[in-house]
């Protein structure tokens, strides 16, 4: 990694296109403006650019809209629906379009090839495109020699600053970040984008340099570990289980270890999301493609895979033929409203499937609703829970932490409730009348009276574990 960044004279009201106004390009504008850039946002979806006019944000986000409202205001936000036009003055055009998965797991290119042959004829000699998507190492020199072919000749420089925002606190993630990487060929590349990230530099965020194919491979070693973390901690809890163990105990425990660190260890319904699957996918398909396999990462894909039908199955079984099970949560974490590749979502795929009357409540349910077929909604959790053979918390709301267990119980006819979020205190549950079944911790199942012994629940209930 290179040592002190330059910086080049201007450390403020650089001019900055972002091409993509999803969840990275919208936050990541409204963030750069916020730090006192002149960002335009850009987007071709008709339907989020009229959303972003109207002075809205197209989707969920805490304090998004607040923040590009104040941005809006302060004259240092706007938006284009033309690459061309936003691109044509600016300083940095960065592009956070989407980078999905092929059918064969490896990342599909095109919308940030499209993006690249879009701005390349109208960009200013000497300016900095960077690479904000998540791309395969490579990339970037794929993106410099397509706007090279299409200008003619090699005079703008293309650099990459993956993003490393979670959806749900982006933009705290963004502005308080653990680091800013900054890959970048050329000092002149190097020292505009230290220059746009001076602010927070300033603030005392690590702003670190680096060529660029190191800043791709980062951000990809980043988002596989991570998930590495959560798959292991996930085979735990599988451990924890068979041996009476509590995996959060057990997370707590080797957490404080400074080398391992206590996050990204709950355990849980797998990983979701519009990233750690689908990066995952890419970063195998590289390792596969560069002759250097990934067998952690292969087989991390597949244990993620195989959780969710199994945690399913575990629903299944306990709910009669043809039964009514309650699902509260559909989004892939609480805090967004976004259901790609959520776990929830496939948990309820296969109890749709498995022929049960599926009943969902997700507090920004917008995208779910679009997203699922065979399900009835409902506004309320207790609502969605009426007559219910069994429940099943799969996101971790806080709104479910909360609930009213006593209300719950009254609803529902039967008495099984999974929290595959580890949300609810055993001793709550049993003391509401509910069986618990959680993740990695042993079931509060209440002793059931043995006929003619005269036992009750209350006796039974002081000898239940209590946490
Ligand atoms: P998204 O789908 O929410 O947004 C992408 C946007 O780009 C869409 O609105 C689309 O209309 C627009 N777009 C596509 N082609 C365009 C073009 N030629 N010109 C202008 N706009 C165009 O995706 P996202 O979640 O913001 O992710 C974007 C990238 O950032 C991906 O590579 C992703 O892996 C990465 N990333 C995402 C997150 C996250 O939390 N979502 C975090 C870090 C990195
Ligand atoms: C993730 C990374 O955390 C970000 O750093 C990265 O920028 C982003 O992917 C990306 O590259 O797009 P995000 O997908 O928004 O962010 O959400 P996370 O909070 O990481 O959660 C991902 C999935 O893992 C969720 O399904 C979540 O429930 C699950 N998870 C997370 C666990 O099961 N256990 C944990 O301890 C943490």
């Amino acid at each position: 990694m290179s040592g002190e960044l330059k910086v080049c004279e201007k450390k403020s009201g650089l001019r900055i296109a972002m091409i993509g106004a999803g969840y990275v390009g919208l936050t990541s504008g409204a963030c750069l403006a916020a730090i006192g850039h002149q960002v335009v946002c850009c987007d071709i979806n008709r339907e989020r650019l009229k959303v972003l006019e109207a002075g809205g944000v197209p989707f969920f986000e805490p304090g998004l809209s607040e923040m590009t409202t104040r941005q809006i205001a302060a004259g240092r936000l706007t938006f284009s629906s033309a690459p061309e036009e936003a691109a044509r003055d600016a300083d940095a055009v960065f592009i956070a379009v989407g980078t999905p998965s092929g059918a064969d797991g490896s990342i599909d290119l095109r919308y940030v090839m499209a993006a690249a042959e879009a701005i390349a004829p109208v960009l200013r000699s000497g300016a900095t495109v960077v690479l904000k998507s998540t791309v395969v190492a490579g990339t970037a020199a794929r993106v410099r020699d397509v706007i090279a072919r299409v200008r003619g000749c090699s005079d703008v420089y293309v650099g990459s600053n993956p993003e490393f925002l979670r959806e749900g606190s982006a933009i705290d993630d963004f502005m308080n970040a653990d680091r800013v990487i900054v890959g970048a060929d050329e000092p002149a590349a190097m020292s505009l984008l230290a220059s746009i990230y001076a602010p927070l530099a300033e603030r005392g965020i690590p702003v670190v340099g680096t060529a660029t194919v190191n800043a791709e491979l980062i951000k990809y070693a980043a988002n596989a570990f991570l998930a590495l973390k959560i798959g292991f901690i996930n085979d735990v809890a599988n451990l924890c289980e068979k041996a009476g163990a509590d995996v959060r105990d057990v997370a707590g425990g080797i957490g404080l270890d400074a080398r391992i660190g206590n996050r990204f260890l709950e355990a849980g319904p797998g990983f979701g999301g519009s990233c750690f699957p689908k990066d995952t996918r890419a970063f195998a398909s590289l390792g596969a493609h560069f002759g250097a396999p990934q067998p952690l990462i292969d087989a991390l894909i597949k244990q993620n895979d195989t959780r969710k039908a199994s945690l399913a199955r575990r629903i299944i079984d306990k709910t009669p033929t043809g039964g009514r099970v309650a699902v509260l949560g559909a989004t892939f974490k609480a805090n967004t409203d976004d259901v790609r590749e959520s776990p929830a979502l496939e948990i309820i795929q296969h109890l749709v499937k498995a022929g049960l009357d599926v009943h969902v409540h997700d507090p920004k349910p917008e995208l779910a609703i679009a997203a699922i077929k065979g399900v009835e909604w409902h506004f309320d959790p207790i609502d969605a829970a009426r007559s219910a053979d069994t429940v099943a918390i799969l996101t971790e709301w806080q709104e479910y932490r909360e609930i009213d267990l006593n209300a719950l119980a009254d609803a529902m006819w039967g008495v099984a409730l999974f929290d595959y979020r580890n949300l609810i205190q055993p001793q709550a549950a049993n003391a509401a009348g509910l069986d618990l079944y959680p993740i990695g911790r042993p079931e509060a199942v209440r002793p059931r009276p043995v006929a003619g012994s005269g036992a009750g629940w209350t006796e039974s209930l002081a000898a239940l574990p209590e946490r």
